[in-house]
């Protein structure tokens, strides 16, 4: 029976989860997400891809789109990953990445990298602030590598050091805050 909440049945999702099974080797492109609604659905398939990622409505992900920065990453124009990231309301807060998640299919082939990259360079004057759960191996792999290619310098943080909302996740959600300091990266 067709689920309206479920995207698994949408027209198009079976044809694009199936080339993901065969993806080329091209480069990935990294760009930003448009407020359309092929935007919005191509972030709701990665998100029904990803574990730890809720699925958002269309709706929802084009209002996100609107409201802040997602830059999407496209294999031979599939998109295979995307990040969600808000600058803090002052100069002096951080640019916080809020989510980013690649597809099964597309992992550990620098795309996390390559997308965190990405939103660094269009803030450079801004540390960088996410919250990851403990035991996500891969996401702090991924942070401690991103530090190290900016010349960052990854530290741990106070729970209370910034809201949950900035951070991507709800009360009550365990993640940890760690902050990168760039003061290193302009030497
Ligand atoms: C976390 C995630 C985005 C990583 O994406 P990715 O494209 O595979 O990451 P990269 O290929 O850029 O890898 C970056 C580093 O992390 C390492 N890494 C990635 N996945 C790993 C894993 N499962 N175990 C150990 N190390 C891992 C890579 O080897 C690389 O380190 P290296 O250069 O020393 O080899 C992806 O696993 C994902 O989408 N997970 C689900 C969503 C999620 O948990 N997001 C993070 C919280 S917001």
């Amino acid at each position: 029976m067709f689920n309206p909440s479920s995207p698994y049945h949408e027209p198009g999702f079976g044809a694009w989860k199936q080339r993901l099974g065969a993806l080329p080797s091209s480069e990935v492109v990294i760009r930003e997400a448009e407020q359309t609604a092929q935007d919005g659905r191509w972030m709701r398939w990665m998100q029904a891809d990803c574990e730890s990622t809720n699925i958002q409505s269309v709706e929802y992900n084009v209002s996100k789109i609107e409201q802040q920065l997602v830059l999407l990453a496209e294999i031979a124009d599939y998109p295979v990953g995307f990040c969600c990231v808000l600058a803090g309301r002052t100069n002096s807060d951080p640019l916080f990445i809020q989510l980013v998640a690649v597809v099964p299919a597309a992992r550990q082939r620098g795309i996390g990298l390559a997308l965190l990259r990405a939103a660094a360079v269009r803030q450079p004057q801004r540390n960088i602030a996410m919250a990851t759960l403990d035991d996500n191996v891969a996401a702090r792999r991924l942070n401690d590598r991103f530090a190290q290619s900016i010349r960052g310098n990854i530290q741990r943080v106070p729970v209370r050091r910034f809201r949950p909302s900035d951070l991507g996740f709800a009360q009550g959600e365990h993640h940890h805050p760690w902050m990168i300091d760039r003061q290193h990266e302009a030497d």
